[in-house]
């Protein structure tokens, strides 16, 4: 396996196996001009992953066309923010980010998180109302592929119940110590390629003295460690860094092959921290 291997979505079109998040950093909240895209794109990642909510679609759209990538090559992943929820919502969410981006179509679009305030039948109608638009820029050739991030099946179950076209993937936080096994489950059940954000945990595992352990059996660091355990277990890891010689580190991880003990190990990790978010906590 190596850095331009992809799978294989339902409808056929073809995502690459490893991407570079873009969500800002805690210290990049805020700024314009987020660093790293232009490194991510000379290193060899061809996706990208933001979001109209990270606030960097204009500087991303303007680091694709300064990098002279041939469109075709990159995968483009935006998503629908929390603020535009609903059919027309959605659509003027779309809008937005395109024109930002000043591409012509996205590779990906996601709802970014589920609504899931009031009566179980306000969000999930909301919900489907908001997927029926991704329908709609799917049909219309505006996006190749659409999903959602951050549902778990209690959100993804009515949301299909009413849909035309089932989600192709599913994005949501995953690393050692926070697996999701049953929402993982339920994707692949239901056809879909899963992405995990915060595969580092945040950045809370890399002194984590197992993986630093581990590492050493390779002569790799922890954040290799794990996204080569993410990659084997079939995850698309999005990790983030704004630092040039961390963000090669983080896709040169194709060189080695873990033992399933070690691999084991890392499915097993007692949970010691990530991002804290989940679908039921976030409020905005
Ligand atoms: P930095 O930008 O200084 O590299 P996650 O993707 O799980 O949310 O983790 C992101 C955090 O992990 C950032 O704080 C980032 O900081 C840090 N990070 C990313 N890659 C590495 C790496 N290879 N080694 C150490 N820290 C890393």
């Amino acid at each position: 396996m190596d850095a331009s291997q992809r799978y294989r979505l339902s409808n056929g079109v073809e995502i690459p196996c490893i991407g570079y998040g873009t969500a800002p950093l805690n210290e990049a909240i805020g700024q314009e001009m987020p660093v790293g895209i232009d490194e991510a794109l000379v290193c060899g990642y061809r996706l990208i992953d933001t979001a109209w909510a990270y606030k960097n679609e204009a500087y991303l759209g303007a680091a694709i066309r300064r990098s002279g990538i041939d469109r075709k090559e990159l995968f483009v992943t935006s998503k629908c923010s929390n603020r535009f929820r609903g059919y027309e919502q959605a659509l003027a969410c779309f809008k937005e980010s395109l024109d930002l981006l000043r591409l012509e179509y996205l590779d990906l679009y996601l709802i970014h998180w589920p609504a899931k305030d009031g009566p179980p039948e306000q969000w999930q109608k909301l919900n489907s109302e908001t997927w029926r638009a991704l329908e709609t820029l799917y049909k219309d050739g505006y996006v190749r592929a659409i999903g959602v991030s951050n549902f778990w099946p209690h959100h993804l179950e009515p949301l299909m119940e009413h849909a035309e076209i089932p989600p192709m993937v599913l994005q949501l936080e995953y690393h050692p110590g926070y697996i999701q096994a049953e929402p993982v489950a339920f994707a692949r059940a239901h056809g879909m390629i899963v992405e995990g954000w915060s595969p580092l945990g945040t950045g809370k595992l890399l002194n984590n003295e197992t993986l630093l352990e581990i590492g050493k059996n390779y002569n790799k660091s922890p954040a290799q460690v794990i996204l080569n355990w993410c990659v084997n277990t079939g995850v698309i890891p999005l990790p983030k860094s704004h630092n040039e010689a961390r963000i090669l580190q983080n896709i040169d991880i194709f060189d080695f092959k873990m033992s399933e003990d070690d691999m084991s190990t890392l499915s097993n990790m007692e949970y010691i921290g990530g991002s804290g978010w989940t679908p039921d906590s976030i409020t905005w």
